[in-house]
């Protein structure tokens, strides 16, 4: 079977006590951080920004990948280039240009990356699907952590899936909201590659460590 990756997102962690909760994760085999960027326009809330994100690079060897939930996510690539990004994510919905875009982020010398709401056919990114290191499918509405998985969004993972496999096999397929050890292995099932999770690794009472271990678990199909 498949390695699949882990990808804590920051967003359901104790920002008091950020620094050792990703290094807790890290030390858990986290394969790498999600950082949410959510400006509260293009999304309800706001979160955090480059300065975060160049906190979190100061404190973990792991590759980081900033999900921008941001209206014109053009004018925040060269900063999160900066602050130490390694995928820029930018939602297909957010720009009218994606596919320069997915170019400048390419010459700042990072991997690009494409997010789909729920409601967005799939259709609306196949004709940049060849230049992507990164297909995020979102399976909640994005904007908060905490909230359940869209189970319609399943049969769209698949569809990813075959359209990666077709034009892009290099590029990975990531699946971002309501990821816990029950809709973890169905995802997978689909043909995601990449899982995000939020409060399913930051908010469980057992911690972090036992956290991403019932994940692992879940995936390979055991009992945690
Ligand atoms: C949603 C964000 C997600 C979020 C996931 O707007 O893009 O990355 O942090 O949170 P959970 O895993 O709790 O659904
Ligand atoms: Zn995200």
């Amino acid at each position: 079977m498949k390695q699949v990756r882990l990808s804590p997102s920051i967003l359901a962690a104790d920002f008091t006590r950020l620094g050792q909760e990703l290094a807790e994760a890290e030390r858990a085999g986290a394969d790498r951080f999600h950082l949410d960027v959510m400006d509260g326009t293009f999304v309800p809330a706001i979160s955090f920004g480059a300065d975060i994100v160049a906190a979190v690079r100061r404190v973990t060897a792991l590759p980081l990948e900033v999900h921008l939930m941001v209206a014109h996510p053009e004018r925040h690539l060269e900063t999160m280039a900066e602050a130490g990004a390694d995928w820029i994510i930018v939602h297909v919905e957010a720009t009218a240009h994606l596919h320069r875009v997915l170019a400048s982020i390419r010459t700042l010398g990072k991997k690009p990356g494409v997010a789909i709401n729920p409601a967005t056919p799939l259709v609306c990114i196949e004709e940049v699907a060849a230049e992507l290191d990164l297909l995020v499918v979102m399976t909640v509405n994005p904007g908060y952590s905490g909230q359940p998985f869209i189970e319609s969004c399943l049969s769209k993972i698949a569809r990813a899936r075959a359209l990666l496999d077709r034009c892009r096999p290099h590029g990975e397929l990531e699946v971002d909201g309501g990821i816990n050890v029950h809709t973890g292995p169905r995802a997978v099932a689909a043909g995601a590659d990449v899982l995000v999770a939020a409060s399913a690794v930051f908010r469980t009472p057992a911690g972090i460590a036992a956290a991403l271990a019932a994940l692992r678990h879940a995936l390979r199909g055991e009992q945690a």
